[in-house]
C-alpha cells in the first residue's frame, strides 16, 4: 500500500514538474522558433486540445458537424487535396440518402477505360467511385504548389499527431485520448500568423508555429472567417470551420470509430465478469486444500 502511495506521489510530482518546465519554455515566440531550428524539434507550439464529440469511450460523431466538414472539404480543400481511399457511397454514414449521394458523386469526373478502341475516357462519377485527385499525378500536384504536393486526405487524421511527452502520455491511457490528429489539423488551420521579428521564412512558404515539420509550409492559409456559408446556423468562423473539417477528416480516416468503441466497452465488461468468475472458481477449487 505504501508503495502505491509513493508511486502516486511521484507521478503527481512529475506532473507538477513538467507543468513548471513548460511554463518556463513559454518565452517569446522568436526564441522558441530559434530554439526549434537549433534542436530540430517541431511543432514549435503544441496543439490546443478540443472537446470533440467523438472523444472518450462513448464518443460519437456529430452528423451535423460531419456534413459541415464535407462542405468545407468540397468547397475549399478538394481543389488541392484528394481523398482516394474514400468512396462516395460511404457518405450515407453522414445521414445522406442514396439519391443525394448519387447526385453528389455526379459533380465529379473520373477517368475510366480503356474503351473498345483502347482509349481512356472520363465520365461522371458514381457512388462506388472514390474522391478523385484534382491533379493528374504527383509531379503536377507538386509543380502547382511550390514543390510540395498536397497530401492525400484519406488517412491524414491518423497520420498526424504531436508527441505528447511524459507524463501526459501516461494519463492518455486512462482518458483514452486518441484525438491527436484532429487537434493537430485544427491547430494548423488556425495557427497561421505573421513570423516574429527577425525570423525569415523560405520563399513561397507561410509561417505557422503549429506545423509538424518546420516553421513554415507551402500551403497558404486555406480558410478565413465567413468564407463558407453554413445553412444550419453554425458560426461561420475560422475556428468552427477548422473544427468541422478536422472532425470530417477523422471520420474519413476512421469511419467505424463508434463500432470500435462500443465493442471495446463490451469486451471490458466481459473481461471484468470473466475475471470475477475465474477468481470464484479458484477459491472454490482450492477452498479445502492446505497451504
Ligand atoms: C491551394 C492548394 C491547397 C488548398 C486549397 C488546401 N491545401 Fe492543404 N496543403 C497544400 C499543400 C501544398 C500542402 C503541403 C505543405 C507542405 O508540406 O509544405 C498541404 C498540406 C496540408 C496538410 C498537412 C500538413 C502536414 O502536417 O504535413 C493538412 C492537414 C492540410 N493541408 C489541410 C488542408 C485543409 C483542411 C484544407 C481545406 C480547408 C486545405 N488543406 C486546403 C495545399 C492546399
Amino acid at each position: 500500500m505504501k508503495k502505491l502511495f509513493t508511486s502516486i506521489a511521484l507521478i503527481a510530482a512529475m506532473a507538477g514538474f513538467s507543468g513548471l518546465a513548460s511554463a518556463a519554455e513559454e518565452g517569446d515566440l522568436a526564441h522558441q522558433v530559434e530554439h526549434a531550428a537549433k534542436v530540430g524539434h517541431y511543432p514549435i507550439l503544441k496543439p490546443e486540445q478540443i472537446d470533440w464529440s467523438f472523444a472518450g469511450p462513448f464518443g460519437k460523431y456529430d452528423k451535423g458537424q460531419l456534413q459541415r466538414g464535407l462542405k468545407i472539404y468540397t468547397e475549399v480543400c478538394a481543389a488541392c487535396h484528394s481523398m482516394n481511399l474514400v468512396s462516395f457511397r460511404t457518405l450515407e454514414d453522414l445521414g445522406y440518402s442514396e439519391e443525394q449521394v448519387k447526385a453528389f458523386a455526379a459533380n465529379y469526373e473520373v477517368q475510366d477505360g480503356p474503351n473498345a478502341d483502347g482509349e481512356m475516357f472520363t465520365r461522371k462519377a458514381v457512388p462506388s467511385d472514390h474522391f478523385p485527385s484534382p491533379f493528374p499525378n504527383h509531379e503536377a500536384a507538386a509543380a502547382a504548389n511550390n514543390g510540395a504536393a498536397p497530401p492525400d486526405f484519406s488517412l491524414i487524421a491518423k497520420a498526424r499527431g504531436v508527441t505528447r511527452g511524459f507524463p501526459t502520455f501516461v494519463f492518455d491511457i486512462f482518458t483514452q485520448y486518441q484525438q491527436g490528429g484532429p487537434d493537430y489539423i485544427h491547430a494548423l488551420l488556425t495557427g497561421y500568423q505573421e513570423p516574429p521579428e527577425g525570423i525569415v521564412v523560405a520563399e513561397g512558404t507561410h509561417f505557422n508555429p503549429h506545423f509538424i515539420a518546420g516553421q513554415s509550409l507551402a500551403m497558404a492559409p486555406p480558410l478565413s472567417d465567413g468564407q463558407v456559408t453554413y445553412d444550419d446556423g453554425a458560426p461561420q468562423t475560422l475556428d468552427q470551420y477548422s473544427q468541422d473539417v478536422a472532425a470530417f477528416l477523422m471520420w474519413a480516416a476512421e469511419p467505424h470509430l463508434e463500432d470500435r468503441k462500443r465493442m471495446g466497452f463490451m469486451v471490458m465488461i466481459f473481461l471484468a465478469i470473466f475475471t470475477a468468475l475465474i477468481y470464484l472458481t479458484k477459491k472454490s477449487v482450492y477452498s479445502n486444500k492446505e497451504h
